[in-house]
């Protein structure tokens, strides 16, 4: 299965912040906030990856994640001219899809909790996997109804009037056949190829999935001043209890056996002094215990 990450978007509601860098490039307390998604499809057992922004922040990604060998993983670039739609990424990454399946990943989306994604990346076949949490404000999102059986009737985008709690985080996983279902699809009124379409259309088909993630799971939005600070002080809050770090590729590959302890080890010490290199040197030190 292969993964894009689409970090591209205006960030208006993050302005003046975005002003010079992009909404995915801000801190999420110690790291990147694309370090987050990046690590979700890492965590999934994903390791070529294509990232998709704008022609304005693509080289400053470029900057930071390289080839994405330093994390023993490979990273693909791709340009979104306009925000037409989260559903253009599967146009924009047509040819690095080629023939596989595909999870895309927003690249605001920050998930934590237990390992709630694991079995849907592992047991994926066919069809189409998305997944429903509850909310607050269900009607700023994608919602899901589900019938009393449990299975999913319907999906709408941004409901004035919402049939459910259920909202549909970022994190969607489909089969090759999301690339034509795109190109099929029309834009909405807003002008987006939009995601909605794409899971409706699945679900037409009936072959989609939408998997309930557990009430200890967290799913944080870190698109507002208000909640970018508060995934920020939900991250500090967590490392610091734990000291066990959230959001870590480095780690998160050599949990996937993407990299070697050695390897591991070698990538530290290309780091400066500082308290994220002495983190993956402890990850190094208890691994080697543990062997
Ligand atoms: P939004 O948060 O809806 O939009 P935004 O990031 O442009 O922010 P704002 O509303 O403050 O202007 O987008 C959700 C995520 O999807 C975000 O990571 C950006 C990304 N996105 C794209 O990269 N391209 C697109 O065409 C769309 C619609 C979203």
């Amino acid at each position: 299965m292969k993964g894009i990450i689409l970090a591209g978007g205006a960030g208006s509601r993050l302005y003046p912040l975005t002003l010079v860098a992009s909404k995915q490039l801000q801190p999420v307390y110690d790291k990147p906030m694309i370090y987050h998604p990046l690590t979700t499809l890492i965590e999934g057992g994903i390791r070529e990856i294509c990232l998709i922004s704008t022609p304005h922040d693509l080289p400053r990604f470029q900057q930071l994640l390289g080839d994405g060998s330093r994390m023993g993983i490979s990273i693909e670039y791709r340009e979104q001219a306009k925000p037409e739609g989260i559903a253009q990424a599967f146009l924009i990454a047509e040819s690095f899809i080629g023939a596989d399946s595909v999870a895309l990943i927003l690249g605001d989306n920050i998930f934590y909790g237990s390992n709630s994604f694991g079995p849907a990346f592992e047991d994926f076949t066919t069809g189409a996997t998305i997944f429903g949490y509850h909310v607050n404000d269900p009607e700023r999102y994608g919602v899901v109804e589900f019938d009393a059986s449990g299975k999913a009737i319907s999906i709408e985008e941004k409901p004035a009037v919402p049939k459910s709690h259920f909202a549909v985080p970022g994190l969607y996983i489909y089969d090759n056949e999301v690339v034509g279902i795109t190109k099929n699809s029309k834009p909405s009124a807003r002008g987006e190829l939009e995601i909605t379409a794409v899971n409706v259309e699945y679900l037409n088909r009936g072959t989609l999935r939408v998997e309930k993630l557990n009430r200890g799971f967290a799913w944080l939005d870190a698109g507002t001043s208000t909640s970018l600070h508060e995934a920020s002080a939900y991250v500090q809050t967590i490392e610091t209890r734990t000291g066990i770090k959230i959001g870590c590729p480095e780690e998160a590959s050599f949990r996937s056996g993407f990299l070697t302890i050695t390897q591991l080890a070698e990538i530290a010490k290309t780091m400066p002094n500082c308290e994220y290199r002495s983190y993956l040197e402890g990850v190094v030190k208890e691994a080697n215990q543990i062997e």
